[in-house]
């Protein structure tokens, strides 16, 4: 396994590995590293030759009150992983490398990211695509593997690669989660055992969201809405950013599923804000 620690490094060997015909698998993340982050290692392995991992927590989709300082980091563990799930590079860049002091070019969708965490988070998703174009002009994939654990995020990325026309094959990957049904999260790490525990109510109302809609034919989404708001609301730390039903495809609010829809939502446990989302209604 190599380890490249700059942009002109890494772009160069993958136009190497490109020119010997060598297909290239690419996992984005922002490290510190569990098991959903090795799953997509191991599609990406599945559909590629050679398997790249990027770790880089990337300033530009934080804003100036959120945790980038805090984001926990461990690049020894990062690096002990990946070798064990047989990641042939890791690019690991530093920001100051990645990003021109006075850079000011920027990627920006300008319709599935003003919702859901777009709405929540102004300029986030800006700085995703940003760091994804980029990412994907330096490591040149042929496939490129985002989980559906964010799942707005996958949505938009799929959305740049169709407008901006970059020549790579987005793989949409299961989120795995914890025994509970919590969602693995790099973020999971800031939660107290009290918070831990009140976490496992997010997967909790949306199976119980999933069950109203199978089981009992419940297809108005405000009473979903309600029911799930009501169960995460029993953790007694945890505060609803949103809880949103939307059109899977385009993003915009449903009042009757009628369609294939995605269920999202943000939920602060104590000071910690956690996602997840699930897909019901249409063909899958
Ligand atoms: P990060 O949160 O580290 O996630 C990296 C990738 O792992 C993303 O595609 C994310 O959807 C996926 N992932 C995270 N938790 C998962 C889980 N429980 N199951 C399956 N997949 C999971 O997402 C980012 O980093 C950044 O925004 C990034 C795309 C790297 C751009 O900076």
């Amino acid at each position: 396994m190599n380890i490249l620690r700059t942009p002109a490094d890494m772009q160069q060997r993958a136009r190497e590995l490109r020119a010997a015909g060598k297909r290239i698998g690419f996992v984005a993340t922002m490290g510190y590293l569990h098991e959903g982050h090795l799953s997509l290692m191991r599609l990406a392995r599945k559909e590629s030759d050679v398997v790249v991992v990027s770790i880089f927590v990337n300033p530009a989709q934080f804003a100036p009150n959120e945790d980038l300082d805090k984001y926990p980091r461990d690049f020894a563990r990062d690096e002990a992983l990946c070798r064990q799930a047989g990641v042939d590079i890791i690019f690991y860049p530093e920001a100051r490398d990645m990003y021109a002091p006075d850079a000011s070019v920027y990627v920006a969708e300008e319709s599935l990211s003003r919702v859901l965490c777009g709405a929540s988070r102004p300029g986030h998703f800006r700085g995703v695509c940003t760091v994804v174009a980029k990412l994907f002009n330096l490591v040149l994939p042929d496939v490129a593997v985002f989980g559906e654990k964010d799942g707005q995020q996958l949505r938009i990325i799929e959305r740049m690669v169709r407008d901006l026309n970059f020549p790579v094959r987005i793989v949409r990957g299961p989120t795995v989660r914890e025994p509970d049904g919590l969602a693995m999260s790099s973020r999971n790490a800031y939660l107290s055992r009290d918070e831990r525990k009140q976490a496992g109510l997010l997967k909790r109302a949306l199976d119980k969201a999933a069950l109203m809609y199978s089981e009992l034919d419940m297809r108005d989404t405000k009473k979903i809405k309600e029911s799930i708001v009501k169960v995460v609301l029993h953790g007694p730390d945890a505060r609803v950013d949103y809880v949103e039903i939307v059109d899977d495809r385009t993003l915009e609010p449903v009042e009757t599923i009628d369609r294939r829809c995605l269920i999202a939502l943000a939920v602060y446990v104590g000071k910690t804000r956690l996602i997840d989302n699930l897909v019901i209604g249409g063909a899958r």
